[in-house]
């Protein structure tokens, strides 16, 4: 079977282009939709993540600035930032990068942020919203899948989706989106994790296999059904003595390995990635609309 390697960046590019109309709508009435950052040591991963939404935000019109805090701030700190993002006008949008150092309680600093400015989607208000089914600010990565699925011609809709992972951040989160009783979603769902027996059991039966359980390579060729759609959502540095680095991004699948057993896949780097920057801006220029509307 010929698989189909699907683009994130060039889905991500046709996104692109329609968030900018919206943009070029808000500034023609006078407002700059407006993104923070917020970093907290300097974990590469986080550097080099924030770094291109903040670039990615700029392309698009979009104005975008990273605060960093060092690694020692204290929680208290975080969340008298947060207060005064909440209270500014001209900011519409609040991402707080994940992890945060152990010393600070992520579930706090979290519910810290506004949710008519939690772009992130990760307020317990706008997973309550999700959950519930009238959602308004959805996590990215999540919503990035789904959107994926659906522009790349292979809409979940009564499909069996496997979901391999279960953080607040990815898996469970892609469960509350999929299972929406709506256009884009309407799926069967199964979500593994690490107390599933004989993951592998489960994952041959899926129509849509989504691996997020942050293991280099876990889903192996045995382990996915000929013809079935693949997306891989983790990212993982794996040490590669041939790089100028030191290191190479692999996903939570053995991508080669599945060329020739999957119907399609998305590649890391340049597949999830991209499309979750991309859901990012979505919802920065979402919540700027609904805070500048009337
Ligand atoms: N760290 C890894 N992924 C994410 C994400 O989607 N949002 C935030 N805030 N931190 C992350």
């Amino acid at each position: 079977m010929e698989t189909k390697v699907l683009s994130g960046k060039e889905i991500a590019a046709s996104v692109h282009r329609e968030l900018g109309e919206r943009v070029a709508r808000l500034r023609k009435k006078g407002t700059a939709p407006r993104l923070v950052l917020l970093r907290v040591g300097d974990d590469p991963a986080s550097i080099s993540y924030v770094r291109q939404k903040e670039r990615a935000a700029r392309e698009l019109g979009v104005e975008a600035e990273t605060r960093v805090f060092p690694i020692q701030t204290s929680e208290a700190r975080l969340c008298a930032e947060i207060r005064d993002l909440n209270a500014a006008p001209s900011v519409h949008g609040i991402l707080v990068q994940l992890p945060l150092p152990s010393h600070i309680d992520e579930k706090r600093v979290l519910a810290t942020v506004h949710p008519r400015k939690d772009v992130d989607g990760l307020h317990p208000e706008n997973l309550g919203r999700l959950l519930r089914g009238d959602p308004y600010l959805v996590p990215c990565t999540p919503h990035a899948v789904q959107e994926l699925l659906v522009r790349s011609g292979h809409a979940p809709e009564g499909k069996h989706v496997v979901i391999c992972g279960r953080s607040v951040l990815n898996g469970r989160s892609l469960f509350a989106v999929l299972i929406q009783k709506a256009a884009r979603a309407n799926a069967t769902i199964t979500v593994c994790h690490t107390g599933t027996p004989d993951l592998a059991h489960f994952t041959r039966q899926a129509d849509i296999l989504v691996a997020a359980m942050g293991t280099p390579r876990a889903i192996t060729a045995d382990m996915v059904r000929e013809g079935a759609v693949v997306i891989d959502v983790g990212v993982n540095r794996v040490p590669d003595p041939n790089t100028k680095s030191g290191y190479r991004l692999v996903g939570d699948t053995d991508f080669a390995a599945l060329l020739g057993v999957a119907a399609a896949i998305t590649p890391v780097p340049g597949g999830v990635g991209p499309m979750t920057v991309a859901m990012l801006l979505w919802n920065t220029i979402t919540a700027c609309e609904v805070q500048t509307a009337g």
